[in-house]
């Protein structure tokens, strides 16, 4: 038994959980993850999985996304990067929905199985479902070998790395990475994204391990805005646009580990229910970097503010508007709105991580949870 912990701790690095670790990873896995597959000087972009299906991807009437739990909101982020550079129709479907709803498949299709594991049950029998409608199936998923990428046509591996905390981190940066070269490479072959825009976009993707590493650097603000908020009962996140997803993320992150209830909503979409939840003892974190819903999302902020709401906002470096407004503040580096959730989810997985400890649960394997679901 001994030996078994002393073993543990040389695989946690020196950190205290797998979770810690993993978050610390990301810098790391996600140059992992699009290395090889880029250039930016000349704008050229290498997926092997791609390649061989590019005229599928190129001529698809519709990408269909399936996925479960993080995975899923990897493939919200990737309805909006492909839907924007590549202009083409993208659902995104939780797994275990999908297939039992007897839904519309075509030849023309192209579903993405995003998947850390490789062996989400759920995931895996939409597959099924879709391959024996005939539509091409395009794999995402970290682990080499799994069922997942063996039962798929094509795809390409996330290359993050063992992910042993049950709260997924570095596989959902990954996974998001991956995603965004695939919709450039989609969106140049169709010719809806200019050369100048995919070199611009390479050179912000490839500036990203370094900005990962300086919001990394908030950790001992968050740890302070943790003490505040860890006897917390609710918890609202909202973002919009490309930080949607990011809100649901991060809720899901704190429900998971923290056991507190916490919801994530597009920004927008508040007045119409959750507002009602919001009291002086609600504390709201609000993704509010600036892109091109700023503006709204500052009357939002303004609306918890005026039902006397907590505002925790996460912010562009420099920002000195919701700074004004808002009662704690977290900065974090400028990029392109198209990659901001590899940077905006950071100080979310960092809170969800430091209440949870705060409160004494075990962040590493947290109660009814499993790190992958071969069960339906
Ligand atoms: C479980 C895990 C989640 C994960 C989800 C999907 O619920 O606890 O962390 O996001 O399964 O897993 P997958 O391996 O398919 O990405």
């Amino acid at each position: 038994h001994r030996l078994e912990m002393a073993l543990e701790s040389i695989e946690k690095g020196g950190y205290e959980h797998f979770m810690l670790k993993e978050i610390y990873e990301q810098p790391r896995s996600i140059l992992d993850s699009m290395r090889g597959r880029m250039i930016a000087e000349s704008g050229h972009l290498m997926m092997g999985g791609v390649r061989e299906y590019e005229n599928k991807f190129v001529n698809a009437d519709r990408i269909i996304i399936v996925a479960c739990g993080t995975s899923w909101h990897a493939g919200l982020v990737a309805e909006y990067l492909i839907e924007d550079l590549a202009r083409i129709p993208v659902e995104v479907e939780y797994a275990s929905e999908f297939r039992y709803r007897n839904p519309i498949i075509t030849e023309k299709d192209i579903v993405i199985a995003i998947s850390q594991s490789g062996e989400t049950a759920d995931t895996l029998a939409a597959i099924e479902l879709a391959k024996s409608k005939g539509a091409t199936i395009f794999g995402i998923c970290n682990v080499v070998g799994s069922s997942i990428a063996r039962a798929t046509d094509a795809g390409a591996y996330t290359h993050a790395g063992p992910e042993i905390g049950v709260a997924s981190t570095k596989a959902f940066t990954a996974q998001v990475t991956v995603l965004t070269i695939i919709a450039m490479i989609i969106g140049s072959k169709r010719g809806t994204l200019e050369t100048t825009r995919v070199r611009q976009l390479i050179a912000e993707l490839e500036s990203i391990p370094a900005k990962v590493e300086e919001a990394l650097k908030l950790n001992d603000q968050i740890v302070e805005i943790s003490k505040k908020f860890k006897d917390a009962t609710n918890f609202l996140y909202l973002g919009r646009g490309y930080n949607f997803p990011v809100a649901l993320e991060g809720a899901l992150k704190l429900k998971e580990i923290s056991y507190i209830h916490a919801e994530g909503y597009p920004a927008a979409e508040m007045k119409h229910g959750p507002i009602a939840l919001i009291d002086e003892q609600m504390p709201v974190v609000v993704i509010a970097t600036k892109d091109s819903s700023y503006e709204k999302i500052v009357s939002n902020v303004q609306e918890v503010k005026a039902r006397k709401g907590k505002v925790i906002a996460i912010v562009t470096e420099g920002d000195t508007t919701i700074p004004s407004m808002a009662d704690h503040v977290i900065e974090i580096p400028e990029t392109s709105e198209h990659l901001m959730p590899l940077l905006s989810v950071i100080p979310l997985q960092l809170l969800s991580y430091h209440i949870a400890v705060m409160r004494g649960c075990n962040v590493d394997q947290p109660r009814n949870l499993a790190k992958s679901v071969t069960v339906e």
